[in-house]
């Protein structure tokens, strides 16, 4: 029996969320937490174990599997990215089963092949949006969008008929980020909706869009010249701009100041209206006490991680067992975001 398991990072993102919509700059970091999917051949449609009608599935994993014309499968999902947090946790899924279902097919199952199907999968899904999440997750390590880059560090150009994307790998220098969750969960989908419909009937809220921009623009020069200082207000300036643009909440305003003292800055990350926060800092530790003492739950953080990996085997049973042990408390695979 031939099994395929694939795996892609969840990530968070330095600046630029909501405006990249708009085909403004961005950063998006891949980070420590993965959702992993081994796949097998089928008479039916199953997830972890349990029968899994395709209409039942996420509408991400059904889209890929309409698009690459898949016989059923039988699907492991051991997702450890929260989902309707703001970290991906949708985009990690479309790329890992995007990767998985490609490679039991023969299709190519490079980084770029992968974030291309997993963002149509995103888009039919969500609506509206843009390619980061997707390709921060393909990439891993770090990305950034529609910024200035040089030759050897193009990945690929994304474009959805209304705006297009060139995407580059960046390098991240050494720092520490905490991300805060507040446990708030929220579907990217309406918060972008709502952006979309105020940014139409506000000239004031297409030059906050400008604006956070800009404000990319500025954090790359400043991850560049390794300055933290600049980054770290940047960043609390940018969660400024998106409270203005009403995707952030009390929770998450409360825990961004609780973290100031202890940071070089803090913002939402993703897109907000609960979901997490993220804090640049060289004082992990505080940070992380100040979270739990505002409700949240805080994750200390690795980046440099990589991509979507895939792997296909001839299985003889022996990694069933882990499996299993997995797959206890992992989700459906019916991703919120
Ligand atoms: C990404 O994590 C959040 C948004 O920027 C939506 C998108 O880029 O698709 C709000």
């Amino acid at each position: 029996m031939t099994y395929v398991s694939a795996s892609a990072p969840g990530k968070f993102v330095i600046l630029g969320e909501h405006s990249v919509v708009y085909g403004k700059p961005a950063i998006s970091v891949a980070m420590n937490m993965r959702f992993s999917i081994r796949v097998k051949r089928s008479d039916r449609y199953m997830v972890n174990n349990q029968p899994a009608a395709p209409y039942n599935m996420s509408p991400h994993m059904r889209y890929i599997s309409d698009k690459i014309g898949t016989s059923p499968v039988s699907i492991y999902v051991d997702g450890r990215v929260p989902s309707g947090s703001g970290l991906g946790s949708s985009a990690a899924l479309s790329n890992a089963y995007a990767a998985a279902i490609s490679c039991l097919e023969g299709l190519p199952t490079d980084e770029e092949s992968i974030a291309r199907l997993a963002y149509e999968a995103e888009y039919a899904a969500q609506g509206r949006g843009s390619p980061m999440d997707t390709s921060a997750s393909a990439h891993g390590h770090a990305i950034a969008l529609n910024v200035p880059y040089d030759d050897e560090d193009f990945l690929w150009h994304i474009d959805n008929g209304e705006r297009s994307w060139d995407i580059s790998k960046i390098d991240v220098p050494e720092m520490h980020f905490v991300i805060g969750n507040t446990g708030i969960k929220a579907a990217t989908g309406p918060l972008v909706e709502k952006v979309r419909e105020y940014t139409e009937s506000s000239r004031f809220a297409s030059e906050i869009i400008e604006e956070l921009g800009d404000v990319a623009l500025d954090g790359m020069k400043a991850m560049k010249n390794n300055d933290l200082e600049e980054l770290g207000a940047l960043m609390t300036y940018d969660h400024r701009l998106l409270s203005i643009l009403g995707v952030s909440c009390n929770e998450l305003n409360h825990m961004v100041d609780a973290v100031l003292p202890y940071s070089y800055g803090a913002k939402l990350t993703g897109s907000g209206g609960g979901g997490c926060m993220v804090a640049l800092t060289d004082r992990p530790d505080k940070v992380s006490k100040e979270i739990r003492a505002h409700g949240g739950t805080p994750y200390i953080v690795k980046t440099g991680v990589p991509g979507v990996t895939v792997k296909m085997r001839e299985g003889d049973g022996r990694n069933r067992r882990r499996w299993r042990q997995k797959k206890k408390g992992a989700p459906t695979g019916k991703s919120k975001e």
